[in-house]
């Protein structure tokens, strides 16, 4: 049927493209196991290239054999020998057990290496890290033992170059999984425990990492980035991040702080220096400082950003923040007033 097998071919030669330009998207922003960013992702990125190495030399070997006994002519007349029998057990010992154990031992032995050189570093330093999980996005906390210099941020985990960064991974609802490929394996975060990683990025940059366990409707939309900056600049986006939020100093911002703080925002969220301090959506004191919102769902713009107030259920379907009726004027105020927290 020509008319069914047009559209097939091409959807499938549409899903290959979609496939490959997904490859190659990956390979280019920062989000490949292939192209590790520091110590943790570099050790996994050996084993893989290891295991890749031994794997390809069975395959062929296999495949040799194989060629070797389909082109293999024996007498069918020749009755079976003693000689034959013991041979072929000789093939059975070295193929079945001799081989797998040559080539097993040594890779359990790396693999086990591999899995000690990932624990958690004992001599890390402060600032130590939480992270929760939450449907659909990433709750970051910095620590320092010290509850005054404690900060919130969301979606964005700051990190100093050339150092490991301790974090604890916990959850509020379900199972998640924090991933970051070019820096760290897999972890996941447990609902009632708590699991602790870490990641070192060797150079500055921003590296993507994503929830690795499904988790409801939006898990492909709870993504998150690192963001590696050499010490003294990260020293200075702590400082600037444990203050409280700006003061509002013109009248946009004004309204448009009033408007946050009766339309039902703060029942969620928090913004330091302010009454608002609900916890159950992210922390919004220096909001306007980050890149996406809604977890990577969106570039932090302006139009982004309104279209998200104006109906997050359209861009997040199942999401937990409510659309709230806003006049046009109080939706513009408000927008001034986020677009200030930097
Ligand atoms: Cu969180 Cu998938």
């Amino acid at each position: 049927m020509p008319t069914a097998r047009g559209p097939t071919t091409s959807r499938t030669r549409y899903r290959l493209a979609l496939m490959a330009a997904g490859l190659l998207a990956c390979e280019q922003n920062g989000q490949s196991v292939l192209h590790p960013g520091g110590p943790g992702a570099e050790r996994i990125a050996e084993l893989w290239w290891l295991m890749l190495a031994v794997a390809t030399a069975i395959f062929l070997l296999v495949l040799g054999v194989l060629i070797r006994a389909m082109t293999h002519k024996g007498s069918e007349a020749e009755p079976r020998t003693v000689t034959d029998d013991r041979a072929h057990t000789k093939w059975v010992l070295a193929g079945g057990v001799a081989l797998p154990t040559v080539i097993l031992v040594p890779l359990l032995i790396f693999t086990l290496s591999t899995l000690a050189g990932l624990m958690p570093p004992k001599d890390s330093t402060a600032p130590e890290v939480v992270i929760a999980g939450r449907q659909w996005w990433w709750d970051v906390q910095y620590t320092t033992g010290d509850p005054r210099d404690d900060l919130r941020t969301a979606n964005e985990l700051h990190i100093p170059v050339g150092r490991p960064i301790r974090i604890q991974l916990r959850s509020h609802d379900v199972i998640h999984s924090f991933w970051v490929p070019s820096l760290q394996g897999k972890m996941d975060l447990v609902p009632g425990q708590v699991n602790t990683t870490w990641v070192q990025a060797d150079s500055a940059g921003v590296y993507r990492g994503e929830c690795a366990e499904y988790c409801g409707l939006q898990h492909a939309r709870m993504q998150f980035r690192v963001i590696a900056l050499p010490e003294a600049e990260f020293a200075t986006w702590l400082a600037e991040q444990r203050k409280p939020a700006r003061a509002v100093s013109d009248s946009a911002g004004r309204a448009g702080q009033a408007v946050f703080l009766r339309s039902g925002c703060a029942f969620c969220h928090t913004i330091r220096g302010t009454p608002a301090r609900a916890t159950s959506g992210p922390d919004l004191t220096h909001f306007a400082s980050r890149s996406t919102i809604a977890a990577g769902t969106l570039p932090n713009t302006r139009g982004h950003l309104a279209g998200w107030i104006s109906n997050p259920q359209a861009i997040k379907p199942g999401n937990l923040m409510p659309r709230i009726p806003l006049q046009p004027a109080e939706l513009h105020a408000l927008l001034a007033y986020l677009g200030s927290l930097r």
